[in-house]
């Protein structure tokens, strides 16, 4: 029961209230075994990870914005290049492209995946394009076999951005394993989340891998011996412990999270049905699901044009939202008017009006989902009285 005068739209304490014993034993394994940093907890949950995807390679990295950044560069993407991404996401995407010195490019978002549009990509390319970075944004896979096809067509390497869509699936097959690498986020509310920072890359390839392995300690292929210009981009011993706790509850805690955005959805569509009349303005819209995939409810995302006034009336009746994010890159003051393609993104900007993140995390209880769609309920119950009046 998440006993608390709002309910949040995440809470990563639960995680830890739900799975004390083992995490308080993998951490006090780990700081007796007196291996701190790349140890048996970080190759061994390494191989874990790599097995769960069908992959051969995974790299444990410092976070997910390094994990982004070195794959990037282990894929041979090099300072000028340009790499072709979205404005909606986390700002860890683009300035993850920066971070090496390449040039981000900003391409518009398909409706109903709201992720990259493999159909508007083409019109971006240039002779300095190098890579696509679809992102897997709140869960919902990108559509991969279209932007391969195109990836192929220009001979670009593709680099998925899986910080928000751990173990989703596309007829079946996991993100994250249709590109040349891919770069995941272990931040405490992401979906396979550990207490602190932590990432990895992912890959089939070995070459890359090589690379991504020497990248993230100093450019080292043996101990103390810099083959490559490098960082220090390395997952500690204890997040990898933590981590190897929480992986083989990933697919439970995903099913979960798609049970509880079914409630919401349905509680959604049978108000939309009930409330013929209902005032545009006010309709709460689901997100939309594509036929054949597996979206994994990282953030269960609604539109509303009357957003604002949402947020407000649901804080009154203890439902707590957030907004991911409050602006597009494009829009921020660091990005604002510097990012190729960014002048030209109808569908990212009319989204940015209309988003709202509802409550939604694995430990979330049934009583609590109750008390979100008795929110969206009298949402509907209060502005069809207004209405009748
Ligand atoms: C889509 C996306 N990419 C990259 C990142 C970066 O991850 P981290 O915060 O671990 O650096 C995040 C997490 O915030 C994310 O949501």
């Amino acid at each position: 029961m998440i006993d608390l005068p709002t309910i949040p739209v995440a809470y990563p304490l639960a995680r830890y209230q739900n799975s004390k014993d083992a995490i308080q034993q993998a951490i006090f394994g780990v700081l007796a075994s007196g291996q701190y940093i790349l140890g048996k907890n970080v190759e061994a949950f390494e191989r874990e990870f790599a097995e769960y995807h069908g992959v051969e390679y995974c790299i444990g990295v410092a976070n997910g914005t390094d994990a982004v950044a070195l794959a990037l560069k282990s894929c041979g993407v090099q300072a000028g290049d340009e790499v072709i991404t979205v404005a909606h996401t986390a700002v860890a995407t683009v300035s993850a492209i920066e971070y090496i010195g390449a040039i981000p490019v900003i391409c518009d978002i398909d409706a109903q995946t709201r992720c990259l549009h493999p159909a508007r990509i083409a019109e971006l390319i240039s002779p300095k394009t190098r890579a696509l970075l679809p992102v897997h944004i709140y869960g919902h896979p990108c559509d991969m076999p279209a932007v391969m096809s195109v990836a192929e067509q220009y001979n670009l390497i593709v680099v998925e951005d899986c910080a928000q869509a751990h173990g989703a699936m596309i007829a079946g097959q996991k993100v994250g394993t249709f590109g040349h690498a891919s770069a995941y986020s272990f931040y405490p509310t992401k979906n396979l989340g550990c207490f602190g920072d932590g990432g990895a890359i992912l890959t089939r390839n070995s070459t890359i891998a090589d690379q991504a392995r020497m990248l993230r300690q100093y450019g080292w292929k043996e101990r103390y011996i810099s083959a490559t210009a490098g960082y220090n981009s390395r997952l500690d011993e204890m997040q990898a412990a933590i981590l190897r706790v929480h992986l083989p509850y990933l697919d439970a805690e995903n099913e979960r999270r798609i049970n509880i955005a079914a409630r919401y959805c349905a509680t959604l569509e049978h108000l939309n049905h009930t409330y013929l009349d209902f005032p545009s303005q006010k309709r709460i819209y689901p997100p939309s699901i594509a036929e054949g995939i597996r979206h994994v409810m990282h953030l269960f995302v609604v539109e509303c044009a009357d957003r604002t006034m949402l947020a407000d009336f649901l804080g009154r009746h203890g439902v707590g939202t957030g907004l991911h994010y409050p602006q597009a890159i494009h829009r921020q003051t660091a990005y604002i008017q510097r990012l190729r393609g960014a002048d030209t993104l109808p569908v990212t900007d009319e989204l940015y009006e209309r988003i709202l993140s509802l409550p939604m995390f694995p430990e979330l209880d049934d009583a609590s989902v109750a008390r979100v769609c008795a929110g969206l309920e009298a949402w509907y119950a209060y502005h069809h009285h207004d209405l009748s009046q």
